[in-house]
């Protein structure tokens, strides 16, 4: 036989010896057997330097054309196999088409933020925009042209975390009345919630907690308008029913000052332990803007209120929460109550 046709023979074998294979051993075998170092071709390259000088050249490329066809077509074999074992699998596995499914955990939002927002959609339907400041301050905002002193009592290392430089954690949100008011002419109707800082911490302090702070400037706004405004918010937030009341306070930014109570959600104003026997609960601070302050940002013939409170005390009256450190220890037990 011609050595051509008996090199082209080994094909036929290939292909005859993979009818009979099934599985992806015999196949590596089979592999070894013809193509592998001690296989059939390697073999046949080996005898090539028997060959005259003619025929070498030509039988070595026929010898590597046999050997990539034969790569290709266990290769391709090999795929089916694959293919084949991965039906079985399949075909074997069976499904409950009757058990419930798994029901995705449904997220909710934080007591802290719910409040928040319920806050700020009181006040944005009378007209207030959400207005933002950032929670590193520096003194002249936090401080100086809110018409505090250096020498204030809220000014005390106690108080307040200093970063250094005459730059701090604001302790409030009514530096956002100063940005606002730096940037914008009046009249001025902005609501500005966010995070605050405090060196305190027990069962109704935290370090870190939410205020909202609000302000209105226009010309002749009186002191009504702030009392109609806030009892407005009580009521929204608390119930129709919900009585409040004003006491005089003191904010050095505000000329007068007040703070509002509403009636002890408890005790229903007969007295507890969480009123201090009181009846009344403090829920915000107020006043009319002090004119010191409309120095400090260029007004002129303008007067206005501003209010801050604080959301954690809220949440805590509207839900019945006596201890703030529950808002931040994210135990699922106490967040799923308010989804
Ligand atoms: N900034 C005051 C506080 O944190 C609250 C306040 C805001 C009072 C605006 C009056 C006017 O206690």
């Amino acid at each position: 036989m011609n050595i051509e046709r008996e090199i082209e023979k080994i094909k036929e074998d290939v292909l005859k010896a993979l009818e009979q294979i099934k599985d992806r051993q015999s196949l590596m075998d089979l592999k070894a057997k013809f193509v592998g170092k001690k296989g059939v071709i390697s073999e046949w390259l080996k005898r090539i330097k028997d060959f005259g000088e003619e025929e070498r050249p030509k039988l070595g490329k026929l010898l590597n054309e046999v050997k990539n066809y034969i790569t290709e077509l266990i290769e391709k074999h090999e795929t089916l196999i694959k293919e084949r074992e991965k039906e079985n699998k399949l075909q074997n596995v069976s499904f409950d088409v009757t058990l419930p499914g798994r029901r995705p955990i449904r997220a909710s939002f934080h007591p802290v933020t719910i409040v928040m927002d319920e806050i700020v959609e009181i006040f944005r339907e009378l007209g207030f925009f959400v207005a933002e400041g950032p929670e590193i301050e520096d003194d002249f905002h936090n401080f100086e042209a809110l018409n505090i002193p250096p020498d204030h009592p809220a000014r005390d290392m106690q108080d307040t975390f200093y970063i250094g430089g005459g730059v701090l954690l604001r302790t409030h949100t009514s530096p956002v009345q100063i940005r606002v008011m730096e940037s914008f002419k009046p009249p001025i109707r902005i609501i500005a919630p966010g995070k605050v800082y405090r060196r305190d911490f027990d069962i109704t302090h935290s370090p870190m907690f939410h205020q909202v702070e609000g302000l209105y400037v226009d010309r002749n706004v009186k002191f009504s308008e702030l009392k109609g405004t806030l009892v407005h918010f009580a009521k929204s937030i608390f119930g129709k029913n919900t009585k409040v009341r004003f006491r005089p306070s003191f904010f050095p930014f505000t000329e007068p000052s007040a703070e509002m109570d509403i009636v002890c959600v408890i005790c229903k104003g007969v007295g507890c332990r969480v009123c201090k026997n009181s009846g009344w609960l403090e829920i915000l601070g107020c006043g009319m803007v002090d004119p010191n302050v409309f120095e400090f940002v260029g007004y002129r013939d303008v007067t206005g209120f501003a209010f801050g409170l604080g959301v954690e005390r809220i949440a805590m009256l509207k839900y019945g929460i006596d201890d703030i450190r529950l808002f931040y220890q994210n135990d699922l037990r106490f967040l799923k109550q308010f989804s």
